[in-house]
């Protein structure tokens, strides 16, 4: 019976993975049976009722094997309940221009799987973590760095997600 709920995520760094334990802690706090899984390790849908995905966003875009993991699923997940969340280094600054390229991110992934709700949240950017290429960008855009994300939000969402993903 499909009685579990899936948290499936794409990272590059790892934060975007533990935005993902959080919401996944805040489910099971509520009594919910929850996989926290990276997209690539799903393999079959059929045993959850709910799914909350989510991505980094890096150069203005979900990370491909998200969007693909959605689109290869986007039969299973339309016959559920479904939300999405994006990590972000931007939308700290929380302007409505930033957070409608954040909310951009999500554009293509919505078209497939319409969700019942998404959320936005500030990310984290360690400039010695980084591949070369990755810091050599930073660099040219003048990104900042640091941990800005904000684990009251982040659990706040996913309380409010879970009174609408599963019925009362
Ligand atoms: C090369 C690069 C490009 C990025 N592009 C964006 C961007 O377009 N918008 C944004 O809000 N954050 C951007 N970020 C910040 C990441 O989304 C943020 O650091 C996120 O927490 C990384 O998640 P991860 O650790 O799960 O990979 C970028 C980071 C890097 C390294």
């Amino acid at each position: 019976m499909a009685d579990k709920i899936l948290v499936a995520y794409a990272t590059r760094y790892g934060s975007t993975a533990e935005v993902a334990e959080a919401i996944g802690d805040e489910l099971r706090k509520a009594g919910d049976d929850v996989d926290v899984l990276p997209v690539s390790d799903v393999q079959n849908l059929s045993p959850y009722r709910a799914a909350i995905i989510g991505s980094p966003i890096y150069m203005g875009k979900w990370l491909p094997e998200a969007q693909v993991f959605i689109e290869q699923n986007q039969q299973d997940l339309r016959s559920i309940p479904v939300a999405y969340f994006t990590v972000g280094l931007t939308v700290a600054d929380g302007g409505p221009e930033i957070l409608r390229k954040a909310e951009a991110s999500m554009d293509q992934v919505r078209m497939l799987v319409n969700p019942i709700d998404i959320g936005i949240f500030p990310g984290k950017l360690e400039s010695s973590r980084l591949s070369f290429t990755d810091r050599t960008i930073i660099k040219l855009i003048r990104a900042k760095t640091g941990d800005l994300r904000n684990w009251e939000a982040v659990r706040a969402w996913a309380e409010t997600v879970r009174s609408r993903l599963v019925p009362a």
